[in-house]
């Protein structure tokens, strides 16, 4: 059987990303994130179960972490008040490219030291500051196969203590309870068209065995699926 060359993707463009993108409507949608992460990614418990559990092994020394594409910064902030709440040192580096997000995230991390905001290009090694941790949600879908696949080699050759990329497992049944549910509770920013837009630039199993074989890795993360519609790709190279 010959292996496919190229995931089944489509490549579009969401309004968020568009530069005329209208402010007030991509920030609502930035506030929105932080609600629809809570409830739909599993972040939470994710980061729990990988993150916080590896801190906690040695809760004495400074542990710094990487979120790639971190957007309004929500979970990097959740993260922070967990470790303080356990006594546990964590420094975030927050790497966003977009500078009408940086700015949205400048103002709601106020109070979080921890975060350091950085302007980067998230496949820019330098931008992570070599972090123990090097985390993502709803990056991998904002990108072309060949950067996830450079993103999975640039991190490897990191060889952080650990890495979570979590983002969209793409299926045909995902498509019309997103739209009921966000079309009934989150109007006014880019969260329905980007959300279907997204759902179709996810992946499917397939997909991320395919990228990772094309990354060439010495150690292939775990890939786990989680309800709802979701991948997580977790490596400890
Ligand atoms: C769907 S949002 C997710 C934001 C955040 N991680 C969250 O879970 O709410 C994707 C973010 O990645 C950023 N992004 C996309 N491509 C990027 C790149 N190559 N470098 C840095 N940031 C990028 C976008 O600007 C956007 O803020």
């Amino acid at each position: 059987m010959r292996e496919r060359a190229a995931t089944s993707r489509e490549h579009l463009v969401e309004r968020m990303d568009r530069p005329d993108a209208p402010e007030d409507r991509l920030f609502r949608t930035l506030d929105q994130f932080g609600v629809v992460n809570r409830f739909f990614t599993r972040y939470r418990d994710v980061l729990a179960r990988t993150v916080l559990r590896d801190m906690r092994r040695a809760p004495d020394r400074d542990w710094r972490l990487a979120d790639l594409g971190a957007g309004g910064c929500d979970i990097p902030r959740w993260l922070v008040r967990c470790c303080r709440r356990e006594g546990l040192r964590l420094t975030v580096a927050a790497v966003e490219r977009d500078p009408r997000i940086l700015r949205y995230a400048a103002a709601a991390n106020q109070g979080y030291p921890e975060i350091e905001l950085v302007a980067a290009d998230a496949l820019d090694p330098a931008a992570w500051g070599r972090p123990d941790f090097i985390f993502a949600n709803h990056l991998l879908h904002h990108l072309p196969d060949e950067a996830c696949v450079e993103l999975l080699r640039r991190i490897e050759a990191q060889a952080p203590a650990r890495y979570v990329l979590s983002d969209i497992a793409r299926s045909r049944w995902a498509a019309a309870p997103y739209a009921l549910i966000v079309g009934a509770f989150f109007r006014g920013g880019f969260l329905l068209e980007d959300g279907l837009a997204s759902i179709r630039r996810g992946f499917t199993r397939a997909d991320l065995h395919l990228l990772i074989a094309r990354a060439g890795l010495r150690d292939e993360p775990r890939l786990q699926y989680r309800f709802p519609f979701r991948w997580i790709i977790v490596g400890a190279p």
